[in-house]
């Protein structure tokens, strides 16, 4: 049997010379594993006669802690010089010249939803979404639109090729049909504005086939039509940045609402952009209402018992309105000149602490 001295010797330079956490391992397992060198030698302890025992036990004990201390202090050395390379080889050149501008901007129609969503989500409201193209059910019949009523007619609807006894889907002609998706999850009180894409037979210089909305809806069992004022009034103030807004409501019908009423504010012409708050003009931004009592009852909730507001904007005019564009048909044709001039730095996020624009 090898001596001690010789085999702690030849441990040691095992260990030194070791170059990974592997090569340890192994070293571990043959000196002190279940069938290591060490180990073998401490089983043969019960044969000896107690006092070769009482001096080969201690021995053999120290020699397994050195050995144990060794390889652990080999495993930090390769832990640190393992970090030390790293650290050299990953070394950051701050003297390099800085990442290039985006080229990228963002569509005034994505930043205008991005600046709803955020002045919105202040006053409590969740972002809901519906699909594009819809069923005759959520688009008109639950929104109170009777079967083969007109008002079906003024909405231009393009309608998809029916499959066989079905009747025919539409593509939404307005965001509406999120209020009855939301309504319909069974839910209250609700909180939600929907923005999206809608679509109308239409074409000239304010209007496209495909434009944009955001719905809002509010359900519970107490809001009123002050409700629906306040939060209008304040939408807009935080949209166009003032403090002075003066709005009127005029009587309106929508089908889904009732009373229902289209918001004016007062404004005047600033280049071509619009200034709210003063001067002599009036300019109507969206429709309104006390959501109507069959809505509420066709998504399953008690009229009597619960009640709230909605209403419907588009988005497209608004960022017509706010940044000035004087033709819609643009918005939609990819033109690079045009999104140079009218688009918004990716890279700065819309919010009511920094600024919306
Ligand atoms: N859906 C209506 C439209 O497209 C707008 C609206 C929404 C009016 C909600 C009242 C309430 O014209």
């Amino acid at each position: 049997m090898a001596s001690l001295e010789t085999l702690e010797a030849h441990y040691s330079a095992q260990i030194n010379a070791a170059s990974d956490e592997a090569s340890l391992e192994a070293i571990r397992l043959a000196s002190m594993g279940k069938k290591g060198e060490i180990s073998l030698m401490m089983r043969e302890l019960g044969k000896m006669s107690p006092d070769d025992r009482q001096v080969m036990g201690p021995a053999l004990n120290g020699l397994k802690t050195r050995i144990t201390d060794a390889l652990a202090a080999r495993k930090n050395l390769l832990e640190d010089e393992a970090l030390n390379a790293r650290l050299v080889s990953e070394r950051v050149d701050v003297t390099l010249p800085v990442a290039r501008e985006p080229q990228g901007s963002l569509h005034p129609v994505n930043q205008v939803m991005e600046e709803l969503a955020v002045i919105f989500a202040d006053m409590g409201f969740a972002v809901a979404e519906g699909p594009d193209v819809e069923d005759d059910f959520h688009n008109f019949t639950a929104l109170n639109f009777p079967e083969g009523h007109p008002a079906r007619d003024t909405h231009d609807t393009f309608f998809m090729e029916a499959k066989d006894g079905e009747t025919p889907k539409v593509l939404r002609t307005h965001t509406s049909p999120v209020q009855i998706r939301t309504m319909m999850q069974g839910k209250a009180p609700i909180r939600i504005i929907a923005p999206g894409r809608v679509y109308r037979c239409d074409w000239d210089q304010t209007h496209t086939p495909m434009f944009h909305q955001v719905e809002g809806l509010v359900i519970d069992k107490e809001t009123h039509m002050g409700h629906l004022k306040g939060c209008l009034i304040d939408f807009i103030a935080a949209f166009f940045e003032t403090d002075e807004v003066e709005a009127r409501f005029r009587p309106h019908h929508f089908p889904f609402t009732e009373p229902s009423a289209e918001m004016d504010v007062r404004y005047e012409r600033v280049g071509d952009a619009v200034k709210v708050g003063s001067g002599d003009k009036w300019m109507e931004i969206l429709g309104c209402g006390m959501v109507h009592p069959n809505v509420i009852r066709n998504c399953g909730f008690d009229p009597e018992v619960y009640q709230g507001f909605a209403f419907g904007m588009g988005v497209d005019r608004l960022a017509m309105l706010k940044y000035g564009m004087p033709d819609l048909r643009p918005f939609f044709e990819p033109d690079q000149r045009w999104l140079a001039h009218y688009g918004f730095s990716p890279l700065l996020q819309a919010s009511l602490a920094s600024g919306l624009s």
